[in-house]
């Protein structure tokens, strides 16, 4: 993931006389409409089917002149799909998500790491697909052709690479930010959250899913380093990261909204896993308690950074995390009961704030606790909107629960799936005469990647 510093959306202007999005919000038919207009909206920013263009991406960098989004709200998109079509049934876009998926996957290693796209890849960007990958499987979205990778396979590939790359040399534990120590956008001398947090999330997950408790007792190793180093503290705020020549004690204390999402349905899954353990389900009340008191303080989703103006500007990236928090705390609702009401209050009120700023033709603002539409459009203000209003379908009994191999799961999986080396750009198979050059090759190509053959536009970090 990497922010923007130039804001694409310095600049907009609120219309002044607009008809809103009509949604009855008790009524399962007329908010599956308002959905409907709204996803075909979101759809809008998406041309990778189209002739010429890539399947799975939004427009963006390295050709930022197309777009600011991306590679990893691509996987985003996905997953945002999948659910519009788990709580709605419209299959629609279904096919479109599928090839998205299968093409972004990265043959022949098949572990999210294409290597259009791996010269800057942070471990969170290639998590994003990993967790869209598991998402598919727990719903039972359609699968692809036995000769495609499977979905299953794709999130057990993403979290066998990412346990490889489990760092005990620096801090104790935890996953760098960037998976390359060339990242040209810096950032492999971070250890954050998100990253730690999805490898927590997808390992509670796996372990559901499959009943493999190697999933289960990796995850607790994670949760146990994000919660020791103190990035979740004792009163349950949640910090993005710190860096490794500090030993992780230097927080930027920077509050995201994928961050506590992303744990809080980790912690969802190993409750459940676990049968209700009072171990996970005392942390999940905290977390939620906290995570409500921040980013819904009046009661209505908000993203600080975005809309208090307090620590850093607001991003391209930033724009899309309230879909996530949103869709991942209904998802945890059905996975640990306890915290059910207090998330689908939330969610509700958020959701109506949402309908007020959506136009009648489904585009949707971004800041919810105003009164009218605000004009600040984007495909994550998009998919934000959409998932509000999906929540609003989550208890009307026709939206199932996330599935398990045991319970109607039909996605193949393969325990060794990412265990093929990785292909980086440029690098091809080295005979054996070759390998004295090796050395030099390596450097000709961080040579070549530093002086910008690759996309290094100025932008921020996470932690600056
Ligand atoms: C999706 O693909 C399947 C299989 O190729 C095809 O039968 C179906 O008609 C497609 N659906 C849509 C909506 O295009
Ligand atoms: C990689 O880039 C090439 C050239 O733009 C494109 O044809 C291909 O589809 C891309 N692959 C992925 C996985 O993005
Ligand atoms: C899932 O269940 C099927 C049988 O229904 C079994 O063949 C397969 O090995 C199981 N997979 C996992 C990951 O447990
Ligand atoms: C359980 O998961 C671990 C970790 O990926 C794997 O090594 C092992 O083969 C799995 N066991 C089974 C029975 O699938
Ligand atoms: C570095 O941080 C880890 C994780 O918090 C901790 O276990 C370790 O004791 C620290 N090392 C030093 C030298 O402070
Ligand atoms: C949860 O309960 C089921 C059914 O009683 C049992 O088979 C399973 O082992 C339990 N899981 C754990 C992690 O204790
Ligand atoms: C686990 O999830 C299932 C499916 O939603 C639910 O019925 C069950 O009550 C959950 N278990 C616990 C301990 O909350
Ligand atoms: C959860 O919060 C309660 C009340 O503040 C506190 O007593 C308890 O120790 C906390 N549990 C954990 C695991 O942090
Ligand atoms: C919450 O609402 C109160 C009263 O309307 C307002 O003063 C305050 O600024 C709001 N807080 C946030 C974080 O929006």
């Amino acid at each position: 993931m990497r922010f923007l510093s130039r804001s694409v959306l310095t600049c907009w202007v609120a219309s002044a006389f607009v008809v809103g999005l009509d949604v009855d919000i008790n009524s399962p038919d007329s908010v599956k409409a308002a959905a409907k207009v709204v996803a075909k909206n979101l759809m809008s920013y998406y041309h990778g089917n189209e002739p010429g263009q890539t399947p799975g991406i939004l427009p963006g960098p390295p050709d930022d002149n197309k777009g600011p989004y991306y590679w990893w709200e691509g996987g985003a998109l996905w997953g945002t799909m999948i659910d519009y079509w788990f709580y709605t049934k419209d299959t629609n876009y279904n096919n479109d998500t599928e090839k998205a998926i299968v093409w972004q996957a990265g043959a022949p290693t098949n572990s999210f790491m294409p290597p259009n796209w791996t010269a800057s890849l942070g471990n969170d960007d290639q998590g994003f697909w990993g967790m869209t990958a598991m998402l598919a499987a727990e719903n039972n979205f359609q699968n692809p052709p036995a000769d495609d990778p499977q979905w299953l396979a794709l999130a057990q590939a993403v979290f066998n690479t990412q346990a490889a790359r489990w760092d005990t040399e620096e801090c104790n534990g935890g996953l760098r930010w960037q998976v390359h120590y060339f990242a040209p956008n810096g950032g492999y001398n971070y250890k954050n959250t998100i990253a730690s947090g999805i490898f927590f999330n997808m390992g509670a997950r796996l372990a559901r899913y499959t009943n493999n408790d190697t999933y289960a007792q990796w995850a607790t190793k994670a949760w146990e380093w994000v919660q020791g180093v103190g990035y979740v503290d004792e009163d349950y705020n949640i910090w993005d990261g710190a860096r490794i020549e500090e030993n992780c004690t230097d927080f930027n204390k920077a509050q995201y909204g994928y961050s506590p999402a992303v744990l809080i349905q980790g912690l969802g899954f190993m409750y459940n896993y676990t049968n209700g353990s009072a171990y996970w389900g005392d942390r999940i009340t905290n977390l939620t308690r906290r995570t409500l008191e921040v980013f819904f303080p009046n009661g209505t989703v908000v993203e600080p950074t975005c809309e208090h103006g307090t620590t850093a500007s607001c991003t391209t990236d930033a724009y899309s995390f309230k879909g996530y928090l949103i869709r991942w705390l209904a998802q945890t609702t059905k996975m640990a009961p306890l915290v059910h009401d207090t998330i689908m209050t939330a969610l509700r009120t958020s959701a109506q704030g949402a309908i007020k700023n959506c136009q009648d033709d489904g585009t949707c603002g971004f800041t919810w606790t105003g009164s009218a539409y605000d004009g600040n459009t984007g495909a994550g203000q998009q998919m934000n909107a959409l998932s509000a209003l999906l929540i609003l379908l989550a208890d009307t009994g026709t939206v199932g629960v996330p599935v398990t191999n045991n319970t109607g799961g039909t996605s193949a999986g393969n325990p060794d799936a990412g265990s093929e080396p990785e292909v980086l750009p440029f690098f091809t198979p080295l005979s054996r005469r070759d390998q004295a050059g090796a050395g030099v090759l390596t450097a000709v190509i961080v040579i070549v990647l530093v002086s910008g053959l690759f996309w290094m536009g100025s932008h921020t970090g996470e932690g600056s």
